[in-house]
């Protein structure tokens, strides 16, 4: 049976309304098409109407600046066991709008879960310095939240991402206005109802669903709107930084696409090394933005591996996300499947060798074959741009120096990865690779204490653990005369 849908209008100040304009959108079932719920579309008047709402929330005088950090810290965690609570439905719900598989949605909820309680437990530790500072005086400084934070959510993991962002901001002390992908907005709704019933006052957490061009631009346009947190694309993630200097100077933090390297050496021991490679870029239909979406194996190893790789992908059960047999659902939508099999008839045609998958699967809902290539070279298409589907591209090479620079030679580095049995080997390789992230023997190991970003146009910023708070504060330094010696 499908899960309930309890909610489609906006979260505006605690409340449940309607778009201003009246107007609503579809939002559909990745495993059919068919259309599941029509929510309420948000524009430019109704970002106005919640970001004057979050302004008022942070008045100094207001009930939420009014908690001691350590009772908003309890307000958070109060939230973490709602979800906790409530963790069936939601990973039912979200396995439903998004498509990804109930497993899948179990990990990702569950990973929602540690980091509001990660960002719970830093609420009460953000705090500024005594400094000795020259001359006769006494100085200090404090952190202050930022103000009016607005959040621009992607469709990938749309859980895990708002919990993340949301209770960062709220760890600082920020009000919030959060703008879901409209591909997935309804998991969002539930955890705002999760978060009042947690007891956040009013105008703290507002959830605006709409567009990118409507919502998503009033928002980053906003004047009272002090830092834009946004995962995504790119492409947006550079509209954004533009917007965030047109009307004031947003802070943003963005988190951004990937072409991430996975590197085999031929002493990898490759019972660890085929299956970390094949969920390093099959899990979750290839959507992850740190996806191993460039193999190297070394050339000693490299016919062993194929084979091994060819196997491994074959077993991967792919069908309706909400049987708990499946392991892969389908792509996100239409437009996205298209986009990823376009990527796939460029590789054949650009000479990379196709070992299996290739194909979408059936006729209703956007099902592609788990797909590996070989003899992918670094000047092909699918060896440089994001394919966010489930596309094993696999490049042989021979030395490690070679492989590190190969590694680099992207305008991307939010991850990497390596699989050896020699220290140095791995040592060299991660103090060398441009990228975020350096999994050793591992990959897609995510923890909520450490930092988490991109190098170069991978992003702007770092999310996760105590620093992740510290961006949405600003720093304050007090200065205090000490004029008469004792
Ligand atoms: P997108 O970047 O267009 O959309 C992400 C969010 O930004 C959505 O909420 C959307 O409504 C909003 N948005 C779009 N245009 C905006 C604008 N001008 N101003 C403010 N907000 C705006 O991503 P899309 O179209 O869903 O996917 C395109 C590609 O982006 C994918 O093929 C993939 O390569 C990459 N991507 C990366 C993600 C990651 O985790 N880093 C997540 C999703 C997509
Ligand atoms: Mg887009």
């Amino acid at each position: 049976m499908a899960p309930q849908i309890k909610y489609t209008k906006l979260f505006i100040d605690n409340e449940w309304v309607d778009a201003k304009s009246g107007k609503t959108f579809d939002t559909y079932s990745p495993h059919d098409g068919s259309v599941i719920a029509k929510v309420a579309e948000g524009d430019k008047a109704d970002i106005d109407l919640a970001v004057a709402a979050a302004k008022r929330a942070f008045h100094r005088n207001s009930p939420w600046r009014q908690l001691d950090a350590s009772q908003r810290g309890e307000i958070i965690r109060k939230f973490s066991d709602l979800v906790v609570r409530d963790i069936d439905y939601l990973t039912e719900l979200e396995s439903y709008n998004n498509g990804m598989v109930l497993n899948n949605a179990k990990v990702f909820v569950g990973s929602a879960v540690n980091v509001i309680r990660s960002a719970a437990s830093c609420a009460d530790k953000v705090h500024g310095d005594t400094i000795p500072a020259d001359g006769e005086v006494f100085t200090y400084t404090t952190r202050h939240p930022i103000g009016v934070c607005g959040i621009i959510l992607p469709w990938n993991g749309p859980i895990y991402l708002f919990a993340n962002k949301v209770c960062t901001a709220l760890a600082a002390g920020c009000t919030v206005v959060v703008k879901p992908a409209e591909q997935t907005p309804l998991t969002a709704l539930v955890l705002a109802a999760l978060l009042k019933e947690a007891g956040v006052p009013k105008g703290v957490v507002n959830v605006v669903n709409g567009f990118g061009p409507g919502a998503g631009t009033a928002l980053t346009h906003h004047s009272d709107v002090a830092k834009i947190s946004f995962t995504g694309s790119v492409e947006v993630g550079k509209l954004i930084q533009q917007a965030a200097g047109v009307n004031n100077l947003k802070r943003v933090t963005l988190e951004l696409g990937g072409k991430s390297p996975l590197v085999i050496m031929n002493d990898a021991d490759l019972n660890l090394a085929v299956p970390f490679a094949a969920n390093g870029v099959f899990f979750h239909q290839g959507q992850v933005c740190v996806a191993a979406s460039r193999l190297y194996v070394q050339s000693g190893i490299y016919n062993k591996f194929l084979e091994e790789a060819v196997k491994y992908a074959k077993t991967i059960k792919v069908g309706n996300p909400r049987d708990p047999a499946t392991q892969n659902g389908p792509q996100i939508d239409n437009e996205m499947m298209t986009k990823v099999l376009g990527y796939i008839e460029k590789g054949k045609k650009e000479g990379a060798k196709l070992l299996c998958g290739g194909n979408r699967i059936g006729t209703t809902g956007y099902y592609i074959q788990p797909t590996i290539f070989a003899d992918v070279t670094d000047d092909m298409t699918i060896a440089k741009e994001e394919i966010f589907g489930p596309v094993q591209s696999i490049l042989k090479f021979d030395t490690l120096e070679e492989v590190i620079d190969r590694s680099n030679n992207t305008n991307y580095g939010l991850a990497a990865g390596i699989f050896t049995t020699s220290l140095n080997t791995a040592l060299q390789y991660s103090k060398h690779v441009e990228a975020g992230t350096v999994w050793v023997n591992t990959y897609l190991h995510f923890t909520p204490q450490t930092p988490f970003g991109g190098f170069k146009e991978s992003g702007v910023g770092r999310e996760n653990g105590l620093d992740s708070v510290l961006s949405y504060t600003e720093v304050k330094t007090v200065c205090f005369s000490l004029p008469k010696k004792v």
